[in-house]
């Protein structure tokens, strides 16, 4: 028997101020809200400011993590950022993140694995406290996607939103997280991609003409994947976790599409009152999504101690991910 387990010991989030709904976007590309609700049961997002970063909601939702937790900032061993918006490429928006707390000995990085990544930083955080690490560690999701979606692509911009949570992970004597499963595809990469920017298309005025610095994405293909990938790897976690996906008292599904996330809890047998759901207040906020969900679930009581969650992600790489939390 295991004496050695990662508990969550506190979470919290943050979004931009600024609400743009559907009504909005029927006044900047040809969409609908009725499409747009249809199709993917988003009603509205949160987008940033021109001067607010993907550091600045991973700070404020990791200050309320710290917070709800209890624990100091000095206390951290390991900040681990989960995004694609990062503030710059280097330095790591985790080494923001890291001074503006005054986390004095912990160390820090960013992790892209698409929207998959909180569930990649939340895996690598807890085995990085299980093998000695360290005992605290703050993983964050957080993203500005409204920076790098096209505004003119109607395919694209009506799906993505802004925003942050945050997890503060500790060592315990009893059951946190049971398992964790995380898996990749690179065939599938050019799928879901944003081109220029990096070393095979340097910034050019070419890629900026062709609008290369933007999200581009096949998403019948994407959806079709999404809902086979949920199911298989919430039955591969559960599988680890020596449980059912019956006996999940919270599902908490990457939040990309209403669609999607109803027919994965359909084939995994999950009623609807133990799905949570906000994709209609905030639409796909990528990394930010899962953590996001987790913070309002507990603080809307959702979440009792003992209950068994289901966290699942799927994203650009392809990349999925699960894991089963006793909280
Ligand atoms: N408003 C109105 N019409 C739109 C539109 C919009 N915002 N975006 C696309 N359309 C049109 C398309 O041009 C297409 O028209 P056509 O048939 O004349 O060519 C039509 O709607 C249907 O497009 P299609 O792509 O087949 O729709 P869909 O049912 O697959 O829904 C998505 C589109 C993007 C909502 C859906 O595929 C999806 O959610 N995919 C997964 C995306 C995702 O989760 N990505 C993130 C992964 S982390």
């Amino acid at each position: 028997m295991r004496n050695r387990w990662i508990k969550v010991l506190g979470t919290g989030s943050s979004v931009p101020d600024r609400v743009l709904t559907n009504g909005d976007l029927e006044r900047m590309v040809d969409t609908s809200d009725e499409w747009i609700t249809t199709r993917t049961g988003i009603k509205e997002r949160r987008i940033a400011e021109p001067q607010e970063t993907t550091a600045t909601f991973a700070l404020r939702a990791s200050q309320r993590a710290l917070q709800e937790a209890g624990i100091a900032p000095e206390d951290l061993d390991l900040i681990v950022v989960a995004t694609v918006t990062p503030d710059m490429l280097f330095p790591a928006t985790a080494c923001l993140v890291q001074k503006e707390l005054g986390a004095k000995k912990a160390c820090g990085f960013d992790l892209e694995a698409g929207c998959t990544g909180f569930v990649y930083a939340l895996a690598v955080a807890e085995k990085y406290l299980l093998a000695g690490g360290g005992e605290k560690a703050l993983v964050v999701g957080a993203e500005t996607l409204s920076k790098i979606v096209d505004w003119q692509d109607r395919a694209t911009c009506v799906l993505f939103g802004d925003g942050a949570g945050a997890v503060v992970l500790g060592v315990a004597d009893e059951p946190g997280i049971l398992a964790t499963y995380l898996g990749c595809d690179g065939n599938g990469g050019s799928l879901l991609e944003l081109p220029a920017g990096c070393s095979r298309f340097p910034a050019s005025f070419d890629t900026v003409n062709n609008r290369l610095h933007y999200i581009k994405m096949s998403g019948n293909e994407v959806f079709k994947f999404a809902v086979r990938v949920m199911e298989e790897a919430s039955l591969e976690v559960a599988r680890r976790a020596g449980i059912s996906t019956q006996e999940v008292d919270l599902f908490i599904p990457h939040q990309a599409n209403i669609r999607i996330i109803n027919s994965a809890a359909k084939r995994l047998e999950i009623p609807e009152e133990r799905i949570f759901v906000n994709v209609h207040k905030y639409g796909n906020t990528s990394s930010a999504s899962i953590p996001l969900a987790l913070d309002e679930a507990y603080r809307e009581g959702r979440i009792r101690e003992g209950d068994l969650l289901l966290l699942v992600g799927f994203g650009a790489g392809l990349t999925w991910g699960s894991a089963i939390i006793r909280w």
